[in-house]
């Protein structure tokens, strides 16, 4: 088999953007546009990744090796062109001699699947293919001049096309895939002559034409190739990528009461049978697992959510939240990195943070585990079947033995043993017919004025 290498062009800052953030760093479905595309390589197993960057692209970089940890980013400083950018990648593929897979950053919406059948087309006779979509109105496009085979001739960029080229609707989606050794030999051969005085990735066409090769075409979809130039279009993505997940989780075995309210990421793992009210939010990494609840307006992001388990309404489930088999967390209730034991219930408005709440365990409305001191995060650790009353502070670093009873109103700053009930509660102070007495002075008080 054939190996692939892929370059991701990336080098544009995207000006329309409006940002100090380079472009393929914004983000949809949870991700940046960069880690999109690079998901959608990784499904080929290429033997390299290669990124192209802009100067002070750090961050882009840095991101690429987040998604593929031995991605190479190589710098283009002066943006010629794509082919110049293309070239810009080539002493980091030395040695490499299969097909040469080109893609553009900010163009997340890709499939692996499309990209695999385009990758597939290369051959010994045709080493060059180029994804062609049709386009509703493909002005700024790059048009496809096809032959009798249905063969690729030439691309011909808007500002350099007759008007006979531009009432073409065969587009260039810009993603190619071409084997190495032609890449590097026709490469060098792009010349600047035209309009834009850029270096054309898309003269590799007919160079390739032009000495006895056949260029394939593959077809997509537009919307698999929509890209991102500013802030309208990423809105767009976004709700492409929303379509997108709401499909997958209703197939999956889902229930979405109003798809459209909920918004997912594109790591959103859920089991079957999950039912998912309106308006719920999934940030990345969070696994439901099967027969889950999440009721309405529930925001859930880096969570594990075991099977049966019952989430909101208004419920906020932070990085680290694991929720066990069956747990109840309910209305205004946030948990962050802390596990909810099995069967365990914090039903109404309480912060869970950085504690343990062992099995079947119940927190009463209003309790606070004081995790922080202003300096550092503490743990809060309580057993299993652990009473917590109501507006009980929970000052860290403290225990709750098994079995233990808080009573309601507590500040609880030392351990408190298994089988024990802790209270801090200040003597009841009750004044018979008290509040009748103030009552009737304040009435007649008031009565004296009004004469
Ligand atoms: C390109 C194609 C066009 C195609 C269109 C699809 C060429 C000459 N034209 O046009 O046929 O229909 O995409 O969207 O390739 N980039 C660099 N360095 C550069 C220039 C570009 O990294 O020097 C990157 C950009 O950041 C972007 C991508 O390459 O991700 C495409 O560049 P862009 O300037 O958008 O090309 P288009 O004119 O849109
Ligand atoms: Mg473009």
């Amino acid at each position: 088999m054939t190996e692939t290498a892929v370059i991701v062009l990336a080098a544009g800052m995207g000006t329309r953007m409006k940002s100090r953030l380079p472009k393929v760093l914004h983000r949809a479905g949870g991700r940046s546009l960069l880690s999109h595309v690079l998901h959608a390589a990784q499904a080929l197993n290429p033997a390299n990744v290669v990124a192209v960057i802009g100067p002070d692209m750090e961050a882009v970089a840095r991101e690429a090796c987040s998604v593929i940890p031995d991605a190479a980013a190589v710098v283009q400083t002066d943006r010629r062109g794509t082919a110049h950018a293309v070239s810009m990648a080539r002493p980091a593929l030395e040695g490499f001699s299969g097909t040469v897979l080109i893609l553009y950053g900010d163009g997340p919406l890709i499939t692996a699947a499309t990209l695999k059948g385009l990758v597939e087309r290369v051959s010994p006779q045709m080493p060059l293919a180029v994804l062609g979509f049709e386009a509703r109105n493909p002005t700024g496009y790059g048009r496809l001049k096809t032959g009798p085979a249905g063969e690729v001739c030439a691309i011909r960029e808007e500002l350099d096309a007759t008007p006979e080229e531009r009432s073409i609707t065969l587009c260039n989606s810009g993603i190619i895939a071409i084997n190495s050794q032609r890449l590097w030999e026709l490469l060098p051969q792009i010349g600047n002559a035209n309009r834009k005085a850029e270096f054309y990735l898309t003269d590799l066409v007919e160079l390739a034409v032009k000495s006895g090769q056949f260029c394939g075409l593959s077809v997509c979809s537009e919307s698999e190739v929509a890209g991102v130039n500013d802030r309208v279009q990423l809105a767009a993505i976004e709700q492409a990528f929303q379509h997108r997940y709401r499909q997958q989780h209703l197939l999956g075995g889902a229930t979405l009461v109003a798809p459209e309210t909920v918004y997912f990421s594109a790591d959103t793992v859920i089991g079957q049978d999950v039912v998912i009210e309106p308006h719920v939010v999934f940030g990345p990494g969070v696994t439901v697992d099967d027969g889950v609840e999440i009721l309405g307006f529930s925001h859930i992001e880096g969570a594990r959510i075991a099977g049966g388990a019952r989430i909101g309404p208004y419920a906020r489930l932070r990085p680290g939240a694991e929720i066990g088999e069956g747990a109840h967390v309910g209305n205004f209730v946030e948990v962050k990195k802390a596990t909810i034991g099995k069967g365990a219930k914090a039903n109404h408005l309480s912060y869970i943070g950085d504690a343990r709440v062992g099995a079947g365990s119940n927190i009463g409305a209003g309790t606070i585990t004081c995790n922080y001191d202003g300096f550092d995060k503490h743990l809060t650790d309580i057993g299993a079947d652990v009473f917590v009353g109501s507006n009980t502070a929970l000052v860290a670093p403290v225990s709750v033995g098994d079995g233990a009873t808080i009573a309601a109103g507590s500040v609880i700053a030392r351990n408190v043993p298994g089988g024990a009930l802790a209270m801090t509660r200040p003597e009841l102070d009750v004044r018979e017919g008290w509040a009748t007495r103030y009552r009737d002075m304040k009435r007649a008080k008031r009565a004296a004025k009004g004469k």
